[in-house]
């Protein structure tokens, strides 16, 4: 009997169990949730509306900064009552933390309400953790790396018209800054068969939003001499039957090639949207995180997109405080951020990880500098995007609607192939659908517009 089927049996005859599963970090880490949610409901669990009413609980969690992980040590520590009322719960903490030693270790000694951990690669022993826990093992872990993949694992999808789909897992980039690599293992693809599959699956089910996603996309099939490469992978994607857009995340802007490129422009499915980490606009900082390009390069691939399309969308990650950035440093991210004219940026402040060669940089700059200049380049970003969006003020744009306007009531918002948010009057049951509508106003985090059709 597999560890499966033994989980089944043993849920089967107790009274339904529930689960509640709380995914952090990146979108990654959101798909191996809905992974783990697949696997419960293979089990037999149905799953909890909050913490409070569930007998398994499994916090997926992330490391990429430190505040990411405190929160959730402050969630752990605040679930130890939850125990009390029910002696039978079970806490898991899954994703990103766990690989980490000092953290499992941590985790192992502090919390002993956490009752397994579970490792990224490691999602199919999530079965026979659950009876060790239920045969009273204190505390059980499986956190080895595996290679192989569950491939055909169920799915607990969180939306029924946006779907991820992972293409590659693990990064070889070492980025000086950042504990991915770490934590997540070297660059695996998924065969390209079976992504195609599953988007053409996907499609057939009426997801209108295929996410590709792999924390360096452009790398995609590196690791195995007989796989296409992704810029075919997108061409074949985009010739699946069906009437939906495609989307992928993210792409290093030193594998961002021409015929990546071109693709984008090219195939109809494939949104007019490149989101491009460029960290820093400093080609001294860009040496110092071994990102392996410098503005120059990176500019030429903006310039190029725009060239064949001068409205297409960019968006981008910047990282304020990296060790000893200097003011020179930071002004020429703030001159980057207006030369490119970004639809979006999603900025942090730099958070220094156990293990990575960043952390050994002995850092002069105070947290109030930090601070400042993280204040400042938000103000520049919304004073960019107030302007830049002026430019589809007046056309049509076709918006795929996601949700209630959480601002306006019989408001609806949604995102265009642009990934630009747009907030228009209509009818919740058009949510999951795509409308036409005008751009009528613009605002510096979204546009608003009518719906013509
Ligand atoms: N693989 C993706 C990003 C993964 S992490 C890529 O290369 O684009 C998402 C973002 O978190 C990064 O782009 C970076 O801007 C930020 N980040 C990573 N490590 C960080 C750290 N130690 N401190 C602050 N921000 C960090
Ligand atoms: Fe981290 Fe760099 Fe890999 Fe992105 S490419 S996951 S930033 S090491
Ligand atoms: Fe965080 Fe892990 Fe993603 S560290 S950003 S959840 S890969």
């Amino acid at each position: 009997m597999t560890d499966m089927e033994a989980l089944r049996e043993r849920l089967g005859g107790e009274k339904p169990k529930k689960a509640f599963v709380r995914s952090f970090g990146c979108q990654l880490n959101v798909s191996d949730g809905e992974k783990i949610k697949g696997l419960l409901k293979s089990a037999g669990y149905s799953f909890a509306e909050s913490e409070s009413d569930a007998d398994l609980i499994i916090l997926n969690t992330c490391a990429v900064r430190e505040n990411a992980e405190d929160r959730v040590f402050g969630i752990v520590g605040s679930m130890k009552h939850l125990k009390d009322s029910n002696p039978g719960l079970i806490i898991g903490i899954s994703g990103c933390m766990t690989a980490q030693k000092h953290i499992a270790e941590k985790i192992r000694k502090s919390y002993p309400q956490v009752d397994f951990v579970l490792g990224t690669s490691a999602l199919n022993s999530l079965p026979g953790l659950l009876l060790d826990c239920m045969n009273g093992s204190k505390f059980a872990a499986d956190t080895n790396e595996y290679t192989g993949f569950a491939e055909g694992t169920e799915q607990v999808r969180e939306s029924s018209f946006k779907a991820s789909v992972p293409i590659m897992f693990g990064c070889n980039n070492f980025c000086t800054y950042c504990i991915v690599p770490y934590v997540r293992g070297r660059e695996r693809s998924r065969r390209s068969e079976d992504i195609i599959n599953e988007v053409r699956q996907l499609a057939a089910g009426g997801y209108k939003e295929i996410m590709l996603l792999g924390q360096n996309v452009n790398s995609y099939g590196n690791d195995s001499a007989d796989e296409i490469s992704f810029p075919e992978l997108l061409r074949r994607i985009n010739a699946i039957e069906g009437d939906f857009i495609i989307r992928f995340m993210s792409s290093h802007p030193k594998d961002a090639t021409r015929e990546l490129l071109d693709v984008i422009l090219g195939c109809e499915k494939v949104a007019k949207h490149l989101h491009l980490p460029v960290q820093s606009g400093s080609d001294r900082i860009l040496a110092e995180m071994n990102r392996r390009y410098t503005v120059k390069k990176y500019l030429e691939t903006v310039d190029y997109l725009r060239s064949r399309d001068k409205d297409f969308s960019l968006t981008t990650d910047i990282i304020v405080g990296f060790p000893n950035e200097s003011d020179e440093d930071f002004e020429a991210t703030v001159s980057l951020m207006k030369r490119v004219k970004y639809d979006n940026i999603y900025s942090f402040i730099y958070s220094k990880r156990t293990g990575t060669k960043a952390a050994e940089i002995d850092d002069r700059i105070s947290d109030d500098v930090k601070s400042s200049r993280m204040r400042r380049l938000l103000e520049i970003q919304r004073e960019i995007a107030a302007e830049h969006y002026q430019r589809f003020v007046g056309r049509r744009m076709r918006v795929l609607v996601e949700e209630p306007c959480k601002k306006r009531s019989g408001w609806l918002t949604g995102k265009s192939s642009e990934f630009i948010i747009a907030e228009f009057e209509g009818e919740p049951s058009l949510i999951g659908s795509f409308v036409e509508i005008e751009v009528i106003k613009a605002m510096n985090w979204a546009v608003e517009g009518k719906i013509i059709s």
